[in-house]
């Protein structure tokens, strides 16, 4: 059961000291979304009637950098009292008076707890009937969690952190995952009194669990069997293994789906990609932000694809693509850069080395070697040879080449924009084109060709370049 009576509580006010960075630690990006960002996504999931994230550390960049993609997440302030217990105090202060339902608590440095876990755990909160419900696991290396110590009866009696805990204790091996669900009155009551008297000097959330059974009262524990949904983000190994697990749930639901992955220990996709049955995706590919990928296309290896849009049956190997559109049945690289703006047209192709920005490039339109297209718009059926180079800056401004449909340029043409080419027009090999070329016309702007004869021989003499020219002169 969710919804109604649920409030969840982020927990983002933190200072991630270990992770030793400028960036607050909840804001580490991992799959595209920062780590409290996928929390939030989750969150969003359950159909809260109150989501709070409390911030404190660097407040504004971390409420700058979600605000907008969570529009209905509440920002609570924490004070200078440090400590998760005093961080969901403030939430709760925060809450209408008459909220009497149960408070979902997530730490924003846990990204990997999904929401089918969470329904299940408020789930078993609610079967339990109890005043707290304790998110558990037991792992191999509890270094750095709380310790959940049982009774003789195996009830829960309280939660020990690591700097507080006793030999015996440390050993144990069942550790507090750092969410749970409390029956709002519970934090009402018990909050105002956790005190700071600890090794970290912190009021400890944790603290709640034991005082509730002082008094008598139920406290729940419920053992998840994947020990990953777990697993927080405190330094940067972390950060990279919490990464590379939820890149590999990512990468296996699209399996599921009929994605073809050949690779998912070299595959890197975002939160916010999609990708069609019958994909294929080689080794070493980056699918990234909100990359959205056609039925039958093979994208890679060695491939970047950042907010792309790729259609049915496209290939698209060893690029890096940035805000580009890439149509049906086109084929992209290897060695190809597009940036932001450019749409290729179906069945339309980018080689070797080339380079495009701003470019509409249309409908079977090749571009196969060594160019660059910046700020252009190039028709239907057109060709551009070999080392066409669209000179778009003039240092001062950029200028938009427009390409006919049919157009065939020679190679190493050099389109010096403003410039029009007209429908079918060619151009010339070398040819530098500065003015508009009307349709079906040919551009030349290289002068006729002289050959000066024994000019090696005469100016060059004694180089292997003269003597070969005599030979050749004689053998004649
Ligand atoms: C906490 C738990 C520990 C548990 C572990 C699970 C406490 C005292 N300890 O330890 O039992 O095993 O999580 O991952 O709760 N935060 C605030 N305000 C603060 C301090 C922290 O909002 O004043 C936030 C942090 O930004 C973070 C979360 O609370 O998102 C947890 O804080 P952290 O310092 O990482 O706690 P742990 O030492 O991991
Ligand atoms: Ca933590």
């Amino acid at each position: 059961m969710t919804g109604n009576n649920l409030a969840i509580i982020i927990l983002a006010a933190g200072q991630g000291t270990r992770m030793r960075s400028r960036l607050p630690k909840v804001l580490h990006p991992i799959a595209g979304r920062p780590l409290v960002g996928h929390v939030l996504t989750t969150a969003g999931r359950l159909g809260a009637e109150h989501v709070e994230v409390v911030v404190r550390h660097e407040r504004d960049q971390v409420v700058a950098a979600l605000a907008a993609d969570y529009p209905d997440a509440i920002f609570i302030d924490q004070d200078e009292v440090p400590g998760t217990g005093r961080a969901v105090q403030v939430a709760v202060d925060a809450l209408p008076a008459e909220f009497d339902g149960d408070v979902l608590v997530l730490s924003g440095d846990c990204p990997l707890a999904d929401a089918d876990t969470l329904r299940s755990f408020l789930d078993a909160h609610r079967d339990a009937d109890a005043e707290a419900t304790l998110m558990t696991a037991v792992v191999d290396d509890p270094t750095g969690y709380g310790r959940v110590i049982r009774d003789a009866d195996g009830g829960v009696d309280r939660i020990v952190e690591q700097k507080d805990a006793s030999a015996d204790e440390a050993a144990v091996s069942e550790i507090n995952a750092g969410m749970y669900v409390f029956r709002v009155g519970v934090l009402r009551k018990y909050l105002p009194s956790v005190g700071v008297a600890n090794a970290q000097g912190e009021m400890y959330l944790t603290d709640v669990p034991g005082l509730l059974r002082r008094d008598g009262s139920r406290v729940a524990a419920s053992v998840v069997s994947d020990v990953t949904v777990t697993f927080g983000v405190n330094d940067r190994a972390q950060l990279a293994e919490v990464g590379r697990l939820l890149n590999r749930r990512i990468v296996r639901r699209w399996q599921l789906e009929g994605v073809t992955i050949i690779d998912p220990t070299t595959t890197w996709i975002d939160d916010d990609a999609t990708l069609a049955p019958d994909v294929t995706v080689l080794p070493n590919t980056h699918i990234l932000r909100a990359t959205t990928i056609a039925e039958g296309a093979i994208i890679g290896p060695d491939t970047t694809l950042v907010d792309c849009e790729v259609g049915a049956d496209a290939i698209v190997r060893r690029t890096d693509a940035t805000l580009a559109v890439i149509g049906a049945e086109a084929t992209v690289g290897p060695f190809s850069f597009l940036r932001p703006g450019t749409v290729l047209g179906a069945r339309g192709k980018i080689g070797a080395y080339v380079e495009t920005k701003n470019a509409e490039i249309g409908e079977g339109s090749k571009v196969p070697h060594l160019s660059y297209v910046g700020d252009a718009t190039i028709g239907r059926g057109v060709n551009l040879g070999a080392s066409t180079i669209t000179a778009n800056y003039d240092d001062v401004n950029k200028h938009r080449t427009v390409v006919e449909d049919e157009v065939h340029t020679g190679s190493h043409t050099t389109l010096v924009a403003p410039v029009r080419l007209g429908a079918g027009a060619k151009t010339g090999a070398g040819a530098v084109v500065r003015k508009d070329v009307p349709a079906g016309s040919l551009a030349m702007s290289v002068a006729p060709q002289r050959n000066i004869e024994g000019w090696v021989e005469k100016n060059r003499a004694g180089t292997g370049a003269a003597d070969a020219a005599a030979r050749s002169r004689v053998a004649e």
